[in-house]
């Protein structure tokens, strides 16, 4: 055969494999509104940047008439190429290709990809689009799953990872994303669970929806599964882009710098008559990030979820930071269990990439009552406590408001090792509320009064004076400065400018042992 002729089988070979499952179930999978595995993978990366590996690899089953059943490629697409020149590794998940169902050979496809990833600092993109593990192939899927999640494991905290659910993610397949650092899910088309409907029926005798079960608004406010939920696959595929655009490549690199046209010194004069006058007010504290924020953008993480307290990304000069904030506006920004893990997790996530924290304050202690108690609240919110303790970033702390008792430590306080700590004029450090304080310590008093009523209000008063400013805390040292608010982000981005190259560690140790 000649040369030339050996170039047309190649093509030919090539455009073959590169059809998947055929047109057929290419159709099926448009009628769905879903885009093809290649489809996606070429509208998420640079043009022509897509480097593919395996497209001819095949499986290796000789039963149940699989030996009869072979589709170069094997129905994942996997390689590494560009987003905003920037390279990631890729996997795409073909479901016209036997349901996208994983195999031992599909699994070492992935298994390549994240080892490649690892070794030269690149971020790991997974599309899941699968009915789970192969059926005809028994153990062997299964190993080829374990074997991913392995590798999931090594990645964390060494390259980011992020999974865009596409399509069914079913069985002990859910692992991999729920190991990876950011889960997205569409509202069309997109599930995940352990065991489906049809199980909880057998198992349960309930009846229950595929969406009820394991949408994405079912993970993105129930079980917190998902950080971000998109109205469809195209809205995905960008979130993707823009959320690589706040994080480093790898553990040993910065977060880019994207520079932008909003002053340094610009004065947040809105933020001045924000803090309602009565403490007990809430305020919508979204106001306050878009406020200070280069340009007002915040991308916020897990939105949907304890919605108590905030987390997300956004840049100041540039500069990408992770924020934390307490949301007076939903249960007064109470800490309660699942604001603890949800805050933990991003806090650990900006710790392992470099990102500096900015946690701005207004907590009024932790959430009482048996619920919380009996479901573990000492645990989940040591977990925040032993997040910000951990972290070497640069970490600084903005109290607005209130900052009481366990919540004002657990909230990078002075002594969880902040590096900078600045209060309002309007902030409120103390044990508890004035109201609960003088309960406590001024009851019997108030009671062999004339009029204990005002006797406690007295006290209150006098309390308030006291302790529910943020005076105390600054002659001690406790925080470095009390600003006017319309400073804040001039002062943010001094002190990341003032921290810039913190060098910190904690003891050497195998690894810590935070509360799980
Ligand atoms: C082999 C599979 C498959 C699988 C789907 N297919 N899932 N083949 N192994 N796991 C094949 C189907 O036979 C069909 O082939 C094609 O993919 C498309 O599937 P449909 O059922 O026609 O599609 P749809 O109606 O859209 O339903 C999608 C689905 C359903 C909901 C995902 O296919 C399904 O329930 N699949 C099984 C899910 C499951 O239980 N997986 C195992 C989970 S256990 P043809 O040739 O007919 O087109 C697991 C363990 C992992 O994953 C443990 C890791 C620790």
């Amino acid at each position: 055969m000649s040369t030339e002729k050996q170039i047309t089988e190649l093509r030919i070979k090539r455009s073959e494999a590169e059809l998947g499952g055929g047109q057929k179930r290419i159709d099926a999978q448009h009628a769905k509104g879903k885009l093809t595995a290649r489809e996606r993978v070429n509208n998420l990366l640079d043009p022509n940047s897509f480097e593919e590996f395996d497209l001819f690899v095949e499986h290796n089953c000789h039963d149940f008439g699989m030996e009869e059943n072979i589709i170069p490629g094997d129905g994942v697409i996997t390689g590494c190429g560009t987003i905003n020149g920037r390279m990631v590794y890729i996997f795409s998940q073909d479901f016209t290709v036997l349901g996208g169902s994983l195999s031992k050979t599909y699994a070492e496809k992935i298994c390549k990809i994240m080892d490649m990833a690892i070794k030269v600092g690149a971020p790991v993109i997974g599309l899941n689009d699968s009915g789970g593990a192969r059926i005809q192939e028994g153990v062997d899927a299964l190993a080829g799953y374990a074997e991913i999640f392995y590798r999931n494991v090594m990645a964390s905290g060494v390259v980011p990872q992020i999974s865009a659910i596409l399509g069914p993610c079913a069985g002990g397949a859910v692992y991999s994303p729920a190991i990876t650092d950011f889960v997205m899910m569409d509202k069309k088309n997109s599930y995940m669970f352990v065991t489906g409907p049809k199980v909880v029926k057998s198992v349960l005798n309930q009846d229950v929806t595929v969406e009820q079960l394991g949408g994405a608004m079912a993970h993105a406010t129930k079980s917190g599964v998902t950080h971000f939920v998109t109205e469809n696959e195209e809205e995905t595929l960008l979130l993707i882009k823009k959320l690589l655009s706040y994080i480093p490549s790898n553990n040993l690199e910065d977060p880019p710098n994207i520079p932008n046209a909003d002053p340094v010194d610009r004065a947040c004069d809105n933020l001045k008559n924000l803090i309602p006058e009565n403490s007990n007010k809430p305020y919508d504290m979204l106001d306050v990030i878009h406020e200070i924020a280069d340009e007002g953008e915040f991308l916020e993480v897990s939105r949907n979820y304890a919605q108590n307290i905030i987390v997300g990304f956004a840049r100041f000069n540039g500069y990408s930071v992770g924020i934390v904030a307490n949301q007076p506006k939903v249960l007064a920004g109470v800490l309660d269990i699942n604001a603890s893990g949800k805050a933990a997790r991003f806090v650990r996530f900006c710790d392992a990439f470099n990102i500096p924290l900015v946690v701005l304050e207004d907590v009024p202690g932790f959430l009482p009552g048996p619920n919380q108690e009996h479901n573990g609240i000492i645990k989940h919110g040591a977990k925040l406590l032993y997040a910000f303790a951990e972290a070497t970033v640069p970490k600084m702390t903005v109290i607005l408001r209130k900052a009481y008792g366990g919540a004002y430590c657990v909230m990078n306080s002075r002594h969880m090792r902040a590096d900078m700590v600045y209060a309002w004029p309007t902030a409120e450090i103390a044990v508890m509320g004035p109201g609960g304080a003088v309960e406590v310590i001024f009851r019997k008093e108030a009671m062999a009064s004339d009029d204990p009523k005002a006797a406690l209000k007295m006290r209150e008063d006098e309390y308030r004076e006291k302790f529910a400013n943020p005076y105390n805390a600054a002659k001690k040292g406790y925080i470095d400065d009390i600003i006017d608010p319309s400073r804040t982000r001039f002062r943010i981005i001094r002190a990341l400018e003032m921290l810039a190259n913190k060098k910190d560690s904690i003891p050497p140790r195998k690894h810590g042992n935070i509360p799980l």
